[in-house]
């Protein structure tokens, strides 16, 4: 059935390549004071206070750095910056706010992120980066600038054209004294987690044409060549035989057809795993249910939560974290078509729960109830957390600034809170009224996939996700369309793909973390 269309589509991505290696800042560490001459980049505190390094530099430049911080009324507020050039023996030195406190991770990560961008104006050339102080209990602080350098640095290669990156474009980070061992910190366990978030930008901001499930699964199926992982993929005919009508009836109206994909990675035993279980729709038209034509091209994000369930994976697998950790991620393009399904059929899940579906837009659910479903039964999971761009009423309950939370139980809601709260990730839990589920019976099957007057959009949605989690599973679930995609650049963030989740859920693995030699 229409094989020449489907050759033509494979044919397309093959000429527009894969979503190739993103440009980053390269950045080394070099235990000493900062170098007497060249670029630097300094912490400022509130009133502007220097630190030891930076009054070092300050005095080699004759009291030039205190005269500008006074001259410019410069008041070190957290994330204020100011750049001098070729002032005393320096090329450039770049003054960052830090504001009143010792910095905690995301203040760290910011600074680094920050100071990037500071680095990318101006001349291509090495820039020796002071590290802020950190406060109690905050290790590896040079590392984590580096990694907020490294994650603000990202952008994704337009298709088909090549960039062109000065090769003196870097960062020395200068960790000062006593610190020494943050070039291995970074290299074990930072940058892991900096390839983990690119992976998923770079899946998030590639164009639906190239971007199909089986795309998605090649890419991923690359990323992780020679890692101690188990990736299962199951096509559209092993998902037939295993019953899997909700993932099959999304992808119907596609010539691309769905998967199902699972990357196991085991770094703890035989502990029941945590799993990541994130929505990868590759393009939501909405379907027959058909969404308006402006801004529709921004639904390529729609597999946002796939993308950051399999980046934290890969992240857990190359930094080798002492914990299971599993990513479940059912792909599917949502289109109209001749074999599209309608409003008002009704599809079976893995599970057996038939599920009437009254508004094809409400995909997301649909697919996910197959992988929720299957996760658990394959995998006996402690815990799934649901990742998903799932419905635009969480934007107009918490704005942008929170992805929405769901929880079992106050414990798991907890649980995710903190992770995202420690990592920079915010969440703000949002409830289930115990009717809505009664709102969510059908006249003609178990349950339906929308509710007439469709309030409260989220937390119907969410409520639909955890009807496909048995009770002896923990469920969380991060409803992340108001977060996944910003218009508006953040320390760490361009603008574009966000990569959200990605930190959180590799948090959450750190947490699971066993003790050594268990
Ligand atoms: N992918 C969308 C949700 C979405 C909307 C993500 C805006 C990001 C930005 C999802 O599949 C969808 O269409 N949801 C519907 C649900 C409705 C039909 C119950 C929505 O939010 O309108
Ligand atoms: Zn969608
Ligand atoms: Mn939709």
């Amino acid at each position: 059935m229409r094989a020449w269309l489907l050759g033509a589509v494979a044919g397309l991505a093959a000429v527009l390549g894969t979503a190739g290696a993103a440009s980053a800042l390269p950045v080394s560490f070099v235990d000493g004071p900062a170098a007497s001459a060249g670029a630097v980049a300094l912490p400022v505190g509130s009133g502007g206070r220097l630190g030891a390094q930076a009054q070092a530099v300050d005095r080699a430049t004759g009291g030039a750095v205190t005269r500008a911080i006074a001259a410019a009324a410069f008041s070190g507020s957290n994330g204020a910056v100011l750049t001098l050039y070729g002032v005393g023996p320096y090329s450039r030195i770049i003054l960052i706010g830090t504001g009143a406190a010792p910095l905690d991770r995301v203040g760290l990560e910011d600074y680094g992120g920050r100071l990037a961008r500071a680095v990318g104006e101006g001349r291509a050339e090495p820039v020796d980066v002071v590290v802020p102080e950190a406060a109690d209990g905050v290790r590896d602080a040079a590392a984590l600038v580096a990694l907020g350098a490294r994650l603000s640095s990202y952008s994704f290669p337009a298709v088909g054209v090549t960039r062109e990156v000065s090769p003196d474009r870097r960062l020395v980070m200068r960790p000062g004294s006593g610190a020494s061992g943050q070039g291995e910190a970074w290299t074990r366990r930072w940058q892991p987690l900096a390839d983990g978030v690119f992976f998923a930008r770079n899946l998030i901001s590639t164009p639906s044409n190239i971007k199909s499930p089986q795309w998605f699964v090649d890419e991923t199926r690359k990323a992780f060549e020679g890692l101690p992982v188990t990736i299962t993929v199951i096509d559209e005919v092993e998902a037939a035989r295993l019953g899997m009508g909700g993932l099959l009836g999304v992808g119907q109206g596609s010539v691309r057809p769905p998967r199902m994909m699972a990357i196991v990675y085991n770094g703890a035993g035989s502990e029941r795993p945590l799993a990541f279980v994130g929505k990868g729709v590759t393009f939501d038209t909405g379907g027959i249910s058909i969404k308006p034509s402006d801004g529709m091209w921004r639904m390529r994000y729609d597999m946002a939560g796939a993308a950051a369930s399999v980046g934290a994976v890969l992240s857990a697998a190359k930094r080798g974290v002492r914990a299971n950790v599993i990513a479940v991620v059912p792909l599917a393009e949502n289109m109209p078509d001749g074999n599209a399904i309608r409003p008002g059929d009704v599809l079976t899940a893995f599970d057996g729960q038939t599920m009437e579906i009254l508004n094809t837009d409400a995909e997301g659910r649909v697919i996910l109830a197959d992988a929720n479903a299957w996760a658990a039964r394959t995998f006996s999971p402690a815990l799934i957390v649901n990742i998903a761009t799932l419905t635009g009423a969480a934007r107009g309950a918490v704005g942008d600034d929170y992805a929405a939370l769901f929880a079992r139980n106050d414990a798991t809601a907890s649980l995710v809170a903190a992770a995202g709260a420690a990592v920079g990730e915010a969440t703000w839990r949002l409830p289930i009224h115990p009717s809505t589920y009664d709102d969510l019976r059908s006249d003609v099957a178990d349950i339906r996939n929308v509710v007439e007057g469709g309030a409260p959009g989220a937390s119907i949605g969410a409520a639909f996700l955890e009807l496909f989690v048995p009770d002896t599973v923990e469920w969380a679930h991060l409803d992340i369309a108001p977060v996944a995609w910003r218009t508006s650049r953040a320390p760490t963030v361009p603008v574009g793909a966000v990569g959200w989740g990605v930190r959180l859920f590799d948090e959450l693995a750190t947490r699971a973390e066993q003790p050594s030699g268990s």
